[in-house]
């Protein structure tokens, strides 16, 4: 099958530019002014921005959490992925106690079989080492093409660590070459204002954000960036929410540290007023780290503009409002964290980052594809549009106006983080390896067309021609 998508414009990190583009097969062939070569299919993008499928490097479908168990599975999670112009995105495997890397590693790849609409690839979060999986065993995972190790500082009681895990998992990455991922949140202190707050009989959704401040995310980051240049380990924080935590990613990165930052979607346009709303509307803001005060969007914008955070994620782990965040209905300490949102990133960031004037549109792909890509051990194959890149390709119909809403998405969750919000700009057509994926607001490919991907350790290249899938 081959496809030649004429007169776009090809917007990547560092270009903006119109030509065509041929694809023969899964990759990307020739990019160039006016090709003339025979294809399967043509497609017209006149007026039309061409842009690397983009990368979500923060994502949980099928995962058991808070007692219940994410509203997508990787089928609907993707799709809606997949109309959100996100074309490969990396899971977390959850370890659960006692169990090894290798059992929860094929528990997760059972749940994505024949499901996979989009390409993934996995974390390993590691829960346990002491019944459970060993240092040994940790070390192989890179060797599968599981290239990074993430740890709980949060989540006391379940997926929580001490310093003495996450200590031990630093050392192991150092020598393999996989990168660590934190959330980083004191886990000790947020249980204690917990307890303090339900004792008081607090129980109402605000109280999430109150009882995990700014500074419990501030500590945590410290902490975790401490150790990770102790251990000689390259260190990539998710979800940052707040200058306490800003400021010494940028600090470290000043001063040449091997850390990295990324926020996600959600923090840009949610605030303690969302998660205060009456009649339990508050829950749908429920996630960790929580929602912070207005002043904290501007400190977001300046750090993804200057590469203090290199990478927007969605952080997407979607529940929904009746049945399951109501499970915390008399007590906010129950209602599971997290929050639908794969389908929205690059529209949200389009509309208000860009249109927005805050960051330009080859940062955006930068945000959203390449840094996602590179740090993940998947560039130049995914995150750019390169000849010998995959053909993941989405055309962005950059004037075409419309309202987010969960009575349109695909996620199967029963609301939306921006009900109501009205963007210019929407993703048109995506293609995944030459395929074509979404055409004419239909998925036009069956599950079963996405791939895992054997990720690169980090910092090692990818090469488009000699990656495995
Ligand atoms: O509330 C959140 N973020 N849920 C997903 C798990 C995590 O902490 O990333
Ligand atoms: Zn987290
Ligand atoms: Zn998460």
């Amino acid at each position: 099958m081959s496809v030649l998508i004429k007169n776009g414009r090809i917007v990547t990190a560092a270009d903006d530019y119109v030509a065509d583009v041929f694809v023969d097969g899964e990759r990307i062939s020739l990019i160039g002014a006016s090709l003339d070569v025979a294809a399967d299919k043509v497609v017209d993008a006149s007026g039309r921005y061409v842009l690397p499928g983009c990368v979500d490097p923060h994502t949980h479908l099928d995962m058991p959490f808070g007692g219940t168990v994410t509203i997508d599975d990787v089928e609907s999670g993707q799709t809606a992925a997949a109309f959100g112009g996100t074309t490969c995105h990396v899971d977390f495997v959850i370890q659960g106690k006692g169990q090894s890397f290798a059992s929860a590693l094929e528990d997760w790849r059972a749940k994505a079989e024949g499901k996979q609409v989009i390409d993934m690839g996995y974390h390993m979060a590691v829960t346990d080492l002491e019944s459970g999986g060993t240092l040994e065993e940790l070390a192989t995972l890179p060797d599968q093409g599981v290239t990074s190790y993430k740890l709980f500082m949060a989540y006391k009681g379940a997926l929580m660590v001490d310093d003495e895990t996450l200590f031990k998992t630093m050392e192991v990455a150092a020598e393999t070459g996989a990168l660590v991922m934190v959330h980083a949140e004191n886990g000790d202190v947020i249980d204690v204002l917990v307890r303090q707050a339900l004792a008081a009989g607090n129980t109402e959704p605000v109280y999430h954000a109150l009882t995990r401040p700014p500074e419990a995310e501030g500590e945590a980051t410290n902490r975790a960036i401490q150790l990770a240049r102790l251990a000689g380990a390259p260190l990539y924080v998710v979800h940052v929410t707040c200058k306490q935590a800003v400021d010494p990613i940028a600090l470290a990165r000043d001063d040449g540290w091997n850390v990295w930052g990324e926020t996600c979607t959600q923090y840009f346009f949610k605030s303690l007023d969302d998660i205060a709303l009456p009649n339990f509307e508050g829950a749908k803001y429920v996630y960790s780290p929580p929602v912070r005060d207005k002043a904290n969007w501007d400190v977001l914008w300046n750090a993804v503009r200057t590469d203090a955070l290199s990478v927007i994620s969605t952080d997407h782990c979607a529940f929904t409002w009746q049945g399951q965040k109501t499970m915390g209905a008399d007590d906010f300490s129950k209602i599971p964290n997290g929050g639908p949102g794969l389908e929205d990133r690059l529209h949200m960031i389009h509309e208000f980052g860009v249109r927005g004037g805050r960051i330009s549109l080859n940062r955006m792909v930068e945000l959203l594809a390449t840094n996602p890509a590179k740090l993940f051990g998947l560039y130049p194959r995914k995150g750019t549009v390169a000849v010998g890149s995959d053909a993941d390709l989405v055309i962005f119909d950059p004037e075409r106006r419309h309202t987010i809403s969960a009575a349109t998405q695909h996620s199967r969750s029963d609301y939306n983080l921006y009900e109501g919000t009205e963007v210019t700009g929407a993703v048109e057509t995506v293609f995944l390896r030459g395929q074509t994926l979404v055409e004419g607001g239909e998925l036009v490919a069956k599950p079963g067309v996405g791939q895992f991907v054997r990720r690169a350790r980090f910092g090692e290249l990818l090469s488009p021609a000699t990656a495995a899938v």
